[in-house]
């Protein structure tokens, strides 16, 4: 069986690949490697979640779950210099995310390693983004849905994309439960991009 792309430490044999994709208006190149989740071009999930975003100037974002970095490139340009931080738990995809922000010029975002939150303990954000990791399990993505209130102040946002036959609606309902609200913003291509706002306690 092939390895998970969410392994810590991926060990299958290194293929370095480039992706060329114009995304928002953004001509951006994302180098690419064996053992990280879509290696080969940009999910049509994460190319959904992306062209919804709607995100402030100077929004502080969290992409968790990064990869070789798509969303928080595409957030660092959006947020017109708003800080972005990046994070994932596959230390080949970390590695990725760094050269990729180099590569096209990102001078608002750094990459942080570890798992679900512990990289941003104590930092709060507008807006989370995600392309949760659904192969990490139910537990992991319950878990990154339940920890996002407690990273966001009034009026902050989760931001998620699931497969519509693969667990969107549990998801939705699981923001539901811990923020109260979660709205499709956008549906296409057997995907949905889910929002929840943090409402004012
Ligand atoms: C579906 S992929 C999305 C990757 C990237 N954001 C994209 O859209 O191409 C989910 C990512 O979450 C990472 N991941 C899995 N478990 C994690 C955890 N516990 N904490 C942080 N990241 C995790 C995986 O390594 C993977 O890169």
């Amino acid at each position: 069986m092939g390895e998970q792309y969410f392994a810590n430490r991926p060990s299958s044999r290194r293929r370095p690949s480039e992706i060329r994709v114009v995304l928002r208006g953004h001509s951006l190149t994302f180098r690419s490697d064996a053992g990280v989740f879509s290696r080969e071009a940009v999910d049509r999930g994460t190319h959904l979640l992306i062209d919804a975003l709607d995100l402030g100037p100077k929004a502080r974002i969290l992409d968790l779950g990064c990869g070789y970095g798509a969303i928080g490139i595409v957030a660092s340009r959006l947020t017109e210099g708003g800080p972005v931080i990046l994070t994932d738990v596959n230390r080949r995809a970390v590695a990725l995310a760094r050269a990729n922000l180099t590569a096209n010029g990102i001078t608002n975002a750094e990459v942080r390693e570890g798992d679900l939150y512990a990289p941003v303990a104590g930092l709060a954000f507008d807006d989370i983004l995600s392309n949760p990791p659904i192969r990490a399990g139910r537990a992991v993505v319950d878990q990154l849905i339940s920890d996002a209130p407690a990273h966001l102040p009034a009026g902050g946002h989760l931001w998620l994309v699931a497969r519509t036959k693969q667990g969107a609606e549990s998801i939705r309902a699981r923001m539901i439960e811990a923020f109260g609200n979660a709205t499709v913003v956008r549906r296409g291509s057997g995907f949905k991009v889910l929002r929840s706002v943090k409402e004012v306690a």
